[in-house]
């Protein structure tokens, strides 16, 4: 039940084929089971090779699109992207590109963040794109944070799961369903995130 005056954490994904956005669920589940904390799902339109193409300004399904105000609204942030060539993919790299007004209002200063990603091979760059998504965080000048080792799945999982960040392998169909082991690391991350969020603001 949301409350007015709950923290409200961010989780903002992009997903071609819904393997992201099941992380993304998984993370705002986790940021849920912290009381005083909401999660707000918010994704990004792709983007074209035809610059002047336009999708309509509400998807048709899902999450709706993220707003500007809500890097201004949030008290934390979880980041997702499917990993594209060891990278997070164009369409988020976009959404970044177009926030220079909240980096120089300093909208997510301070404000704490954890980064998630999809693959479709297991060593195919999920530590990459993790890394690619927390350097517009850090000049935003955001709190990112991971996982500790005391989450012990970190030593033992054979799928996904990294002490940088929530990953699932979707192998090479893209239809790996989430593993145990993925799925507890990214509520843990989720509700790792809130809690620090409640720290920061006071609560
Ligand atoms: C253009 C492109 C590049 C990709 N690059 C990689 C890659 O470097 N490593 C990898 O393991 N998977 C790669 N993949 C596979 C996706 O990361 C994987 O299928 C992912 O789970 C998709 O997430 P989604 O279901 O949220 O869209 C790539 C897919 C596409 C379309």
């Amino acid at each position: 039940m949301m409350k007015p005056t709950n923290l409200i954490i961010l989780v903002l994904f992009y997903s071609r084929h819904g393997a992201t956005r099941q992380l993304a669920e998984l993370i705002a589940q986790g940021v849920e089971s912290v009381p005083g904390c909401d999660a707000r799902l918010r994704t990004v339109p792709a983007v074209s090779t035809v610059a002047e193409a336009t999708a309509p300004e509400v998807p048709l399904d899902g999450a709706p699109y993220v707003e500007l105000d809500d890097l201004q609204e949030c008290a934390g942030l979880a980041l997702g992207s499917p990993t594209r060539f060891g990278n997070m993919a164009a369409a988020m790299k976009y959404f970044w590109d177009g926030t220079a007004s909240e980096w120089l209002a300093g909208s997510l200063s301070g404000k704490p963040a954890c980064v998630f990603t999809s693959t479709g091979s297991l060593h195919g760059g999920q530590e990459s794109t993790l890394l690619s998504m927390m350097i517009p965080l850090f000049h935003h000048g955001m709190l990112v944070m991971g996982l500790p080792y005391t989450h012990a799945e970190l030593m033992t999982t054979s799928t996904g799961g990294s002490p940088y960040g929530a990953t699932h392998w979707s192998g090479i169909a893209g239809d790996k369903a989430i593993s145990e082991d993925e799925k507890r690391l990214a509520i843990a991350l989720g509700r790792r995130l809130a809690e620090n969020a409640l720290k920061l603001a006071g609560a």
